[in-house]
């Protein structure tokens, strides 16, 4: 666990840390690391409009973990959706700063401040065959609820990858 690591949500004010943010995600999911999404990730997964689009929009925010400097070290994007749910992705660590904690810190700052304002699900998206990741994501509580997608991109090897949904009732404590 890494004691000096803050985590709170990108404002407006944060506008000058975009392309921080944006290089974190990038280069986490081309990085090595114990959860690397190298096999199945060959291009960039966002682009600096998305990023400022987080920022600024109401119901997709961008939660940074940032170190001791100031300097953007982690991100989650969380979608607010209708039916109680929130949505969680991009959540990045940044390389060199991984299995340190902040990928947890980031989810643990989410779940419980959308716990607090009421939503009782949270989603998230696996790539198939994520061993480590998917029992990660057990420990924090979330579990397979058997809905399966593809979905196509140029940043996939193959154009193609296969996600599994996971949720969380946020009701629970665990
Ligand atoms: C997934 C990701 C955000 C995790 O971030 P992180 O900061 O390294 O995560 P943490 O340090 O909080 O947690 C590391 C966990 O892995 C465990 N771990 C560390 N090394 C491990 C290893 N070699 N094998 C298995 N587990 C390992 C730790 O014990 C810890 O588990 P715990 O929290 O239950 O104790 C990061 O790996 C990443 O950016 N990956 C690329 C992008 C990506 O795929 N994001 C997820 C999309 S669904």
């Amino acid at each position: 666990m890494t004691a000096a690591i803050s985590y709170r949500l990108a404002t407006i004010s944060d506008q000058d840390k975009a392309k921080d943010m944006l290089s974190v995600v990038n280069n986490a999911f081309l990085a090595e690391g114990w959860a690397s999404a190298r096999h199945f990730t060959k291009g960039d997964r966002l682009e600096l409009k998305d990023i400022e689009g987080y920022i600024i929009n109401e119901k997709q925010n961008i939660y940074i973990a940032l170190s001791q400097d100031q300097e953007v070290v982690g991100t989650l994007m969380v979608e607010f959706k209708g039916d109680d749910k929130v949505y969680m992705g991009i959540l990045t660590t940044k390389p060199g700063w991984q299995s340190m904690g902040i990928g947890g810190g980031l989810m643990r700052k989410a779940i419980l401040d959308t716990q607090s304002l009421g939503y009782k699900t949270a989603e998230i998206a696996v790539v198939e065959g994520r061993g480590q990741l998917f029992a990660w994501y057990n420990r924090l509580g979330f579990f397979e609820t058997g809905q399966e997608q593809d979905i196509y991109g140029d940043q996939f090897h193959g154009n193609h990858v296969r996600i599994l949904t996971m949720e969380k009732q946020l009701t629970m404590t665990n």
